[in-house]
């Protein structure tokens, strides 16, 4: 089996808090992980001790066969490590297309062809010209040309959604990280995302996915990790996850009355 991230031991404290516990996963390349858990459970924290956010100072992360720890999330995303955010970090009055090409900015130089990475050192029309091409055909990929430039504020949430993951695209990622990509979505819109998401799988790109709808976890999701309290307690497949009484305690269950009594 070929591993794409590796998590050994990864701990966080908040002062007194520990929000991650000694977690320690494997997810393997061509796979769809999910981590889920109650709020609080310290799943945005994994997120960000992986992409080089927030430092910690136990455990390790291993990303493609190489020991990542306490490197700058800049370093890490230019690796191959992309990321959306539970609360959309968009710029609101620039274009979807600006938006899309500020993700370019973690580009590989080794990505592009040679030659034009040569001739547009000092060049930066050259250099704005390569980026807008690039962002154009992930506009073309992500269905949202006729987009280009509509300002992203005055987008429906579940475009700016979609916008948000072409931006992570630009960075050619091999990984990226979802935190609750489809949270506050509308169904139509949720189905649109997901979309968006299996064509880039199918494409080669993994995804790390931490998601509080289940339809979509248990639909899309290889293998799920389940977090309580910053504790690993499960791991299996949706089916396993599904029926696992300590999950349907900690968090299926509990979810499950909510829905009820809305
Ligand atoms: N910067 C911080 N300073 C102090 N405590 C924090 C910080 N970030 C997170 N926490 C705490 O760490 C715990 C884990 O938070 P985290 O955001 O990782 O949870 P989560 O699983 O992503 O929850 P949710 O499903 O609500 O997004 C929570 O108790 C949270 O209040
Ligand atoms: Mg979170």
């Amino acid at each position: 089996m070929e591993t794409i991230l590796e998590l050994r031991g990864l701990t966080k404290r908040f002062g007194n808090l520990t929000a991650v516990n000694d977690l320690s996963l494997t997810m393997r390349k061509r796979s769809i992980h999910a981590l889920i858990g109650p709020n609080g459970s310290g799943k945005t924290t994994t997120v960000g001790m992986i992409n080089g956010t927030l430092p910690y100072s136990v455990g390790n992360v291993m990303f493609d066969g190489e020991d990542i720890t306490g490197m700058k999330n800049h370093t890490i995303a230019r690796k191959g490590v992309g990321r959306t955010f539970q609360n959309i970090k968009l710029f609101a009055t620039m274009t979807v297309l600006e938006n899309i090409m500020v993700g370019g900015h973690t580009l590989n130089p080794r990505s592009t062809n040679i030659v034009q990475y040569l001739f547009r050192v000092n060049n930066s029309l050259r250099e704005e010209t390569v980026l807008k091409e690039k962002a154009e055909a992930v506009l073309e990929f992500i269905g949202l040309k006729e987009y280009a430039n509509r300002e992203v504020g005055s987008l429906a949430y579940g475009l700016r959604k979609i916008t948000e993951f072409g931006r992570a695209l630009m960075g050619e990622p091999k990984l990226i990280l979802l935190d609750e990509p489809a949270a506050g979505l509308n169904p139509s819109e949720r189905v649109a995302l997901i979309d968006t998401f299996i064509k880039a799988y199918e494409r080669g790109t993994d995804f790390f996915l931490i998601e509080h709808n289940m339809d979509v976890v248990m639909n899309i999701s290889t293998v799920i990790t389940v977090l309580n309290f910053g504790t690993k307690i499960a791991e299996g497949t949706p089916k396993e996850i599904q029926t696992n009484p300590e999950v349907i305690s900690a968090y299926l269950g509990r979810r499950y009355l909510k829905e009820v009594a809305r």
